[in-house]
């Protein structure tokens, strides 16, 4: 079983060991590796059953590691990386010949990012490389926010988690790809898009679906409970389903229901952050058949939350 810990340097001397270690992000936690040696990476794949036609980010501690990691940075990604690092931004790049394809699924694109965890990088910084790391969660299910949540998931497959508190978004990053003339949303997440757009003009969002090309492993159906959840708006639904054992994960209110409000005042970056873990907690206390999730204005961290929670419902259509 993992131990839960804060020490850099023991995280770090495990990490050049080749092995895995479970580090804090702003936004969820990680489950890294060595990025330049495949071995190391590998062993990602196998602790998360993570198919292998799914590409890891690279995280970096500074701009100055882009050159290890991409063969080329338009202009774009400079602006963004200015405004954006560190934080919960990544950048799908052309790939630098450092990178092992494993990291990428072969792709000739890489995704990078510089996380704004104090811990994450601070580490990054001790061992000097960067690390490859998904989401320290087993393949399809929700992404953790706590040291306590990645124990539980993974606790089995790892000998230290760094512990780096409550993650402060709560959500994963947004990823740009960067690599062609137009650049395109591949996942919203932490950073809204209007605040990109006013850096670089109009996107265009991928649509995530299994088989876009574009965007291997955005299934669809992803981020998914145990137990079955519909959103949408809480009054229709608690009237369709009145006959089940339903909990509602409301955004202010939970509308008189049993279940949890994710931000009585309203705010959505607070929501964003307690998200997960509400999911997780309704989830297990197994005592309701059906989760209800509020789905929230569609602009800004809304539309990120919408997107998990309609990946989460994909599997349980009404
Ligand atoms: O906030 C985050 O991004 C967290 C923290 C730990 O940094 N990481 C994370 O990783 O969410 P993961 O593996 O759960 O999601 C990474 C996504 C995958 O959907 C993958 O398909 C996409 O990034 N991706 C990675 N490399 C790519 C590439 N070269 N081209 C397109 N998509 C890529
Ligand atoms: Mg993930």
């Amino acid at each position: 079983m993992a131990e839960i810990g804060i020490d850099i340097e023991r995280a770090a001397q495990i990490l050049r060991e080749g092995e895995l270690v479970a580090i804090p992000t702003e936004t969820v936690y990680g489950l890294a590796a060595h990025a330049l040696q495949s071995d190391a990476v590998l062993k990602i794949f196998t602790a998360k059953q993570r198919p292998h036609f799914d590409p890891l980010i690279v995280h970096i501690s500074d701009v100055g590691q882009l050159a290890t990691v991409a063969s080329h940075v338009p202009e774009k990604a400079k602006t963004l990386a200015a405004l954006f690092w560190p934080g919960p931004l990544t950048m799908v790049l052309p790939k630098a010949a450092a990178i092992p394809d494993l990291v990428t699924s072969g792709l000739e694109t890489v995704a990078v990012r510089m996380p704004r965890h104090p811990m994450a990088l601070d580490l990054l910084r001790t061992v000097g490389f960067p690390l490859a790391a998904p989401s320290a969660n087993p393949f399809g299910y929700v992404s953790p926010t706590t040291a306590a949540h990645v124990a539980d998931q993974m606790g089995h497959e790892l000998t230290y988690i760094l512990d780096g508190g409550p993650c402060e978004v709560g959500l994963e990053s947004t990823i740009i790809s960067l690599e062609g003339p137009q650049p395109m949303i591949l996942r919203v997440g932490g950073t809204p898009v209007e605040a990109i757009e006013k850096a670089i003009g109009p996107l265009q969002i991928a649509p995530h679906s299994s088989d876009n090309p574009k965007a291997p492993g955005m299934l669809s159906s992803h981020y998914a409970t145990g137990t079955p959840l519909v959103v949408g708006d809480v009054e229709t639904l608690a009237a369709v389903h009145h006959d089940r054992k339903f909990a509602v994960l409301g955004w202010r209110h939970t509308h008189g229901h049993q279940g949890i409000a994710l931000s009585p005042d309203g705010k959505m970056d607070e929501a964003a952050t307690r998200l997960f873990a509400a999911m997780r907690t309704l989830d297990q206390r197994k005592e309701f058949d059906l989760i209800i999730a509020e789905k929230m204005p569609d602009s800004g961290l809304g539309r990120a939350i919408n997107d998990r929670l309609g990946r989460a419902a994909f599997k349980n259509p009404l």
